[in-house]
């Protein structure tokens, strides 16, 4: 976060932080510039200890200043390694996120200088190399910006810098390769932020920065962009579609709980102006040709974490729907595995944020394959939509609690809007099939507003379960996935030991695990599902009774072959079968919710997880 205008940057970068504490939260540090001297507070553990810090000492008066949350790569969570770092000659203040590759040559070589390191980050080497680079940069306007330049180009890896100098008190510089950032333009004031949470409450005009960039803030001169050589590109700017207010808890304890109670908006959202009332899909925003569409022989659905999971179900509706043979891999390993992808190869990538490092390199990989790259993503002017071929944005609102329940969801629902799509575009499925997919579609908010309706229950069940130390998640077809969801919402939030399982392959191994009073949840498929996958659920939770376990079922209203075998129902309205998980992960967001706040844990930001993870 940086500021610089008219206002107190402490007041302004402080209440920046607060709204990107979400990315990281293991420390957290603040510099102002005031009267020719840069002043810093750090303090490791969430914004609140630096805040009380500041409370207690204060800073000077400014109205230039960065700021900056951290999630720890290099060197642990402690006051010294928390940003900003300071130049030796105390002269430049610089805060990043990323990962510096190539540190520690430069650490070696700027150590040879007499300079002693103060922290065990790769950062560091950026505060003392932008000093030296500054003092031997000629005097005039830009002189910040040309030193940052000539840092940056030395740099591999990737980053997010800013950073600000003693001697230029009415400057702010930036940098950006691989990690996001984005410009606020305010009257007369300026903001830099990882994402426009930072300067949301002060302003909605904001530009998009491209790789490989520098930017210059200056209080009289603007906004100046270049590249790494000093050519100047005119940037992209964009009105942000959501007010403060949307980012504001609303007067629910944790954001998550908020978040998933506007599960329903956030999917209607989601469909809203993309079913014509002819029954036809509109998506026009793709920016994919409907030949190219036709030419598509194989998709891969590619994300991270929870996102993973709508990929994971995204398979069984599009290949069921269009026929195309679908392969879902998690980022991390897609890339590295040298995948067969060509120019008629669709790779379909999700990401809430738009930032995920695993998931932008995986993209990059995709398209030097001469493969078409579709961006599902939540955050308009973020690095993934900006690079893909073709986008379908989210519309799911911000969302702050780092676990993803309404980014999930709605996930969830453009992958299946891009599954019937391709259908239709196709010519696989007649237009009343796809008029049936859109009824269905439509009729989805509403369903999940009939979960939330019920879920006091659940949460008295989370409090029993509190205690526990390991659940089991059993699900098969789209249940599988759900299962996989399920278990990690509990391994996120209550730091409970969950896996989950296809139903059908426990009994292959994971059964010894079943001990008397083990919990298992089990997510039933709707009675009316194909082939009987029904019938086999209920036989595996008798399987699993039978060996101890208690059994928690989630079935549909009006599905009475589950109702001996289970200790305790959770009963979701009738969905098509394919479209079931947008209903049956509801209830499990609720459990692992409430077991965690049973637990005391914070519920908004787990220990060691960060919202945005943008290193690989
Ligand atoms: C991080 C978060 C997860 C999230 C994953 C993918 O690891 O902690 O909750 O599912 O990133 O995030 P994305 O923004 O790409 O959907």
């Amino acid at each position: 976060m940086g500021y610089v205008g008219p206002q107190d940057s402490l007041d302004v970068v402080l209440e920046g932080l607060r709204r990107l504490e979400y990315r990281g939260y293991d420390s957290a540090g603040v510099a102002v510039l005031s009267e020719g001297r840069l002043s810093t507070a750090k303090k490791a553990g969430k914004l609140a200890n630096l805040e009380k810090e500041l409370a207690d000492a204060g800073l000077p008066a400014s109205t230039i200043g960065i700021g900056h949350t951290r999630w720890a790569t290099h060197g642990g969570p402690t006051d010294r390694n928390a940003h900003p770092h300071v130049s030796a000659d105390g002269q430049v203040a610089v805060v990043h996120n990323g990962i510096i590759e190539n540190f520690v040559p430069l650490r070696a070589e700027i150590e040879a200088t007499g300079v002693e390191f103060s922290s065990e980050t790769d950062t560091e080497v950026v505060a003392h190399l932008l000093a030296a680079v500054y003092a031997e940069t000629p005097t005039g306007p830009g002189r910040l910006a040309e030193a940052m330049r000539a840092v940056s180009r030395r740099l591999e890896g990737a980053f997010t810098l800013v950073a600000t100098h003693a001697a230029e008190p009415d400057t702010l510089v930036a940098s950006r390769r691989n990690s996001p950032l984005v410009v606020g333009v305010g009257d007369g004031e300026y903001f830099l932020g990882s994402d426009v949470a930072a300067f949301i409450a002060h302003t909605r005009d904001a530009l998009e920065l491209g790789q490989d960039q520098v930017v210059e803030l200056h209080r009289e001169r603007g906004v100046t962009v270049t590249d790494f050589a000093g050519t100047v590109v005119e940037p992209t700017a964009y009105s942000v579609d959501w007010d403060a207010a949307a980012a504001e808890k609303d007067g629910f304890d944790w954001f998550m709980l908020k978040e998933i109670a506007e599960q329903p908006k956030a999917v209607a959202d989601t469909l809203l102006g993309r079913l014509s009332d002819t029954g036809a899909l509109v998506l026009d925003e793709l920016r994919l040709t409907e030949q190219e569409l036709r030419d598509i022989d194989k998709v891969f659905v590619v994300a991270c974490g929870t996102a993973y999971h709508a990929g994971l179900i995204a398979k069984y509706a599009i290949e069921h729907w269009t026929r195309i043979p679908v392969e879902v891999e998690l980022a991390s390993e897609f890339r590295y595995r040298d995948p067969v992808l060509d120019r008629s190869t669709l790779v379909v990538v999700v990401s809430q944020s738009g930032e995920t490092m695993d998931t932008l390199m995986a993209l990059r990989h995709a398209r030097e394959q001469k493969a078409k790259v579709l961006a599902i993503c939540n955050a308009n002017g973020s690095t993934i939509p900006r690079e893909s071929d073709a986008v379908l944005y989210t519309h799911a609102g911000p969302e702050v609690a780092v676990a993803s329940t309404k980014g999930f969801l709605t996930q969830v629902v453009a992958c299946y809007l891009v599954g019937a799509f391709l259908a239709q575009v196709r010519g696989v499925k007649y237009a009343d099939e796809v008029a049936a997919i859109v009824d269905e579609l439509r009729a989805l908010p509403e369903k999940v507003t009939e979960v939330l309706a019920t879920m006091e229950p659940v949460r008295e069940l989370a409090r029993s379960l509190a205690t526990e130390d390991t659940l089991l998640f059993l699900g098969r077809h789209v249940g599988y996935p759900v299962a996989l969801e399920g278990a990690l919402k509990l391994k996120e939030l209550a730091y409970i030991h969950a896996e989950g399982f296809a139903a059908g392959e426990l009994k292959h191994g994971s059964i010894a695990l079943i001990d008397q009073g083990t919990p298992v949840v089990v997510i039933v498929p709707s009675p009316l599902s194909r082939e009987s996958v029904h019938g086999k659920v209920v036989s595996n939770i008798q399987e699993v009774r039978a060996r101890g376990a208690r059994t928690i079922v989630i079935a549909e209203e009006g599905d009475e072959d589950v109702v001996p075998f289970a200790d305790h129902l959770i009963r979701v309205p009738r969905t098509p079968t394919l479209l079931a998980p947008v209903v049956t992960t509801v209830p499990l967001q609720v459990l692992a919710c409430e077991i965690a706040a049973t637990r005391g844990l914070d519920v908004d930001q787990p220990r060691n997880l960060a919202k945005s993870v943008t290193v690989e």
